[in-house]
């Protein structure tokens, strides 16, 4: 019988890392999984360790420095995949590996190229594999949605029997709808021997739209975990979003009638934080955490909302951490007003931290009338990446000319590695192009730009401007940010952090590889 505490697995470090044009750094995956454990998370799907050393690491690091939540890697269902999972994350305080496999006939037969059995027959020998390592097993069928279910509830059956604590349904291609998707929760309820000893996990992707409403109706139907990322990040149209799922359940207990263990104070920061790393920008309509989620426009709703919010609110910003704003900063500002504010936005710093951001902060309000909420989180973000960053350059200054009959020249100061100062000047397709090629003139490297994304951060001719890019080297991408009121100065800066990644990339390869285990 199925108890009534919603579990949530959080998969944004790994399917959501599958989004196209999406990646993390270790340090990045980190700082995220911190957040996912102050949210409350149950589960932290870190990552999938055998596909690259990179993730290995990362859930390496995740699982020695996170505490709270459940640590998992995903893992193939190939020795070797269930091997290096346990290698990723048996420091963790609870540690579980997730096998899983095609189950569906279009992909064992198309994909996989074996039959039924031999698929059975994988499923169960790496799941008593992974049962020899770690008690917390779970298993996903892949593409369970368009398994046959007679073969699906056999294949679950044996699972359970090797081993698996968790079974987990995954709509692989975003194929279901609610009230088939509740049908089979219950049917495999029903059918399955052993299934009132495990847990019913539901991962549902976006592809019509459906993903949170077939998660809603999984756990209608019994489910007790749900997978999903932080704003609705992965693979193709996205997973589904854990920030809409638990403000639903959150929101309607009086209908779903479910505990859930997370501190729904801690979604939006989180949704800003993924946001920012990941670079995907959260759409302005987007539920719960969209910029326009509380912002109400007409008179009519305007007027309901000053006699009581809830006449046009289902639920109060604070219940999801959204910050109200009534203090204006400014170039008047002083430092109580700026770390009240950065307080209220989930930073904590120490004195001295505080200094140093007020310096950029006078800055930037010299530039700007208003510095808003979004603009003190890019303020942070650049802080901490600079501190952060690998090594080695740093952008001290940059001219550029332009127009539709000069050609584009630009000219870069950088303070190098050790201090020294170095200086090039380069033409280009463009100012965004002269600048790239001037700054690998003077770090006597070059990436191939694959990918250049602008964003203002708020409304205004003054606007904040943040730049994304992502550059190629050796086959590998680099993604860098920058942010400035200067669209060109904020492309030189990413382009910067991305050269510096891939400076560092190719310092720590001349090291011996770490943490992979041999077959
Ligand atoms: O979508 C999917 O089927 C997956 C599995 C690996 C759980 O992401
Ligand atoms: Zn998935």
């Amino acid at each position: 019988m199925a108890n009534d505490r919603v579990r949530f697995l959080d998969t944004t470090l790994r399917d959501g890392e599958q989004s196209a044009g999406i990646g993390m750094t270790a340090d990045e995956k980190l700082e995220i999984a911190r957040q996912l454990s102050r949210l409350r998370v149950d589960i932290i799907e870190a990552g999938f360790a055998a596909s690259s050393p990179g993730d290995f690491q990362a859930v390496s690091n995740i699982a020695r420095q996170v505490r709270g939540p459940v640590i998992a890697s995903l893992a193939r269902a190939v020795a070797n995949d269930v091997d290096q999972a346990w290698e990723a994350v048996k420091h963790a305080e609870s540690p579980r590996i997730h096998v899983f496999l095609s189950s569906s006939d279009i992909q064992v037969l198309h994909q996989l190229r074996k039959n039924r059995e031999e698929v059975m027959d994988m499923a169960v020998s790496m799941v008593t594999r992974a049962k020899r390592y770690c008690s917390d097993v779970e298993f996903s069928p892949m593409d369970a949605t368009r398994t046959n279910p007679e073969y699906l509830f056999q294949m679950l059956e044996a699972v359970i029997r090797a081993g698996a604590t968790t079974i987990n349904v995954a709509d692989t291609v975003g194929y279901a709808i609610p009230s088939a998707f509740g049908a089979l929760i219950r049917d495999i309820q029903r059918q399955v021997a052993g299934i009132d000893k495990v847990t019913i996990s539901v991962h549902c992707h976006n592809d019509l739209g459906l993903a949170v409403s077939n998660s809603l109706a999984a756990v209608e139907a019994g489910a007790r975990q749900v997978e999903g990322c932080i704003n609705g990040i992965g693979e193709r149209a996205g997973n589904a979003s854990l920030e809409e799922i638990i403000m639903a359940l959150d929101t309607r207990k009086d209908l779903f009638k479910v505990d859930i263990g997370v501190d729904t104070t801690q979604l939006y920061p989180t949704s800003r934080l993924v946001s920012r790393i990941t670079g995907m920008s959260v759409q302005a309509n987007k539920a719960v955490v969209g910029e326009n989620a509380f912002r109400h426009a007409s008179g009519i709703h305007q007027d309901g909302v000053l006699k009581d919010r809830s006449t046009y609110e289902v639920m109060r910003p604070e219940r999801v951490g959204v910050p109200g704003s009534s203090l204006v900063l400014g170039k008047l500002s002083g430092r109580a007003g700026l770390q009240s504010r950065l307080e209220a936005l989930g930073f904590k710093l120490s004195r001295d931290e505080i200094s140093k951001v007020f310096e950029s902060f006078k800055l930037l309000a010299d530039k700007k009338r208003e510095v808003t909420d979004r603009d003190l989180e890019i303020l942070m973000d650049e802080e901490k990446r600079v501190a952060g960053e690998p090594v080695s350059y740093t952008l001290d200054h940059v001219q550029f000319v332009g127009g539709d009959h000069n050609i584009a020249t630009a000219t870069v100061r950088l303070i190098g590695p050790s201090g020294d100062v170095l200086s090039d000047a380069c033409t280009g397709n463009g100012p965004v192009d002269a600048v790239c090629k001037a700054i690998d003139r003077v770090v006597g490297s070059s990436g191939k730009l694959v990918d250049f994304n602008v964003q203002a951060v708020d409304e205004g001719l003054d606007a904040l401007g943040t730049v994304t890019v992502r550059v190629e080297k050796d086959g590998k991408i680099y993604t860098g940010r920058g942010a400035a009121t200067d669209i060109i100065v904020a492309s030189a800066k990413a382009y910067l952090s991305a050269v510096n990644r891939f400076l560092a990339a190719d310092e720590a390869s001349t090291l011996p590889a770490v943490g992979t285990t041999p077959d």
